[in-house]
């Protein structure tokens, strides 16, 4: 795919609508998690569902990470390829063509995956790959999941029966627990979830298997998790680029605030009134599923709707009109979906173009 800029061109000279990244912002985003973490033992291990792209991969792993997660086996195949060794799955893999690619993928690079049911264990097993296997819990997400406690033990108790499978330990990650406004409010989700990681833990002790990692948490909580001690690994992944989403969430220590480091980069193709600009970036440049996109440093500009290919920017009264032809940068709702409908990364800085990064899991839904 025709990347939109080549390196060396100006902000003004990029094609649009673009991804853009503000690397001296991803750059300090990179340090700040690894500064949020100093003196606890936890391991990082990035999710990659969030950049969908091996460059962004490595850079995590060198700033500390241990490997990456991903979502799906399509993902976790782009990653390998792009030299990632340790990912885990942090989902379930069901259906023989995905647990076949599993199996491939696993002789490549040190592979875990999610389970949350006993048939799907057993698939797992008949498949022949050696896979860490991670028994899911639902913390209160209601998404995948077995309960904590017995169902847990239960599952554990297969794994850590199998030949080839290798039971690696827990994976706890309250999803909704996330974009709860205020601290307080996530504070008490996650200190219930860790009720729930406790018990299970004790009841895997008793037993005698041991639980080496438990790992989940995202970029709105994790401090949370690893002040309760009970988890050792974290998985954010909106932390390197931040979305107007996670903008809206009140951010106190113990949470680090990261900064917006990605950009949708759209020009102003039209000015049919005077309250009213169109850009050309709409539905198709960036996700709304988690509200409209905001208008980067300009006070008055508000993106109001978006339709495939448009995007209408209201102008308050009394506030300078951008041109035909203006670029105005827009901060993405949701920073996941958005990546998602872009093949590149165009890498800035100083309103330079630096680098440009394929984002090669892109449309990786398999
Ligand atoms: C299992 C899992 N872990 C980690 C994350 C990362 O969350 P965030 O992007 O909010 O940091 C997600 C995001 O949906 C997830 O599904």
């Amino acid at each position: 795919m025709r990347a939109p800029a080549s390196v060396g061109m100006r902000l003004e000279e990029i094609d649009t609508p673009a991804l853009l990244v503000d690397l001296e912002s991803f750059e300090k985003n990179l340090k700040t998690l690894g500064d949020s973490l100093r003196g606890h033992d936890v391991r990082v291990r990035a999710h990659a569902k969030t950049h969908k792209c091996p460059e962004i991969a490595r850079r995590q792993v060198a700033a500390g990470a241990i490997g990456v997660c991903c979502q799906k086996v399509s993902e976790a195949e782009a990653m390998v390829e792009g030299g990632i060794e340790d990912v885990l799955v942090s989902n379930e893999v069901v259906g023989v063509p995905k647990l076949g690619r599993l199996g491939a993928l696993s002789t490549r690079a040190r592979l875990g995956v999610c389970v949350d049911n006993r048939d799907n264990l057993r698939q797992l097993e008949a498949s022949g790959a050696k896979l860490d296997v991670y028994v899911e819990l639902d913390i209160g997400m209601r998404r995948c999941g077995v309960a904590p406690g017995e169902p847990a033990l239960a599952l554990a108790r297969e794994i850590a029966r199998s030949r080839t499978l290798r039971f690696a330990g827990l994976q706890a990650y309250h999803g909704r627990a996330q974009h709860l406004r205020s601290m307080a409010e996530r504070r008490a989700a996650i200190q219930a979830a860790c009720d729930q990681v406790v018990l299970t833990k004790a009841l895997l002790e008793k037993a005698k298997i041991p639980c080496p990692i438990v790992t989940g948490a995202g970029s709105g909580s994790f401090m949370f998790e690893v002040e309760t001690g009970a988890w050792n690994e974290i998985q954010p992944g909106s932390y390197v680029f931040m979305d107007a989403d996670y903008a809206r969430n009140e951010w106190a220590a113990p949470l680090p605030r990261f900064e917006h480091s990605l950009f949708v980069l759209a020009t102003v193709m039209s000015r049919p009134a005077p309250d009213r600009a169109i850009v050309d970036a709409g539905l198709k440049a960036s996700s709304v599923d988690s509200g409209m996109p905001g208008v980067w440093e300009k006070p008055g500009l508000v993106y109001a709707a978006a339709s495939d290919e448009h995007g209408r920017v209201d102008i308050a009264p009394g506030v300078a009109a951008p041109a035909l032809g203006e670029k105005l940068l827009l901060v993405p709702g949701h920073c996941d979906p958005t990546v998602n409908l872009y093949d590149w990364y165009v890498c800035v800085r100083q309103g330079v173009v630096e680098a440009l990064w394929p984002i090669t899991a892109r449309g990786a839904s398999l």
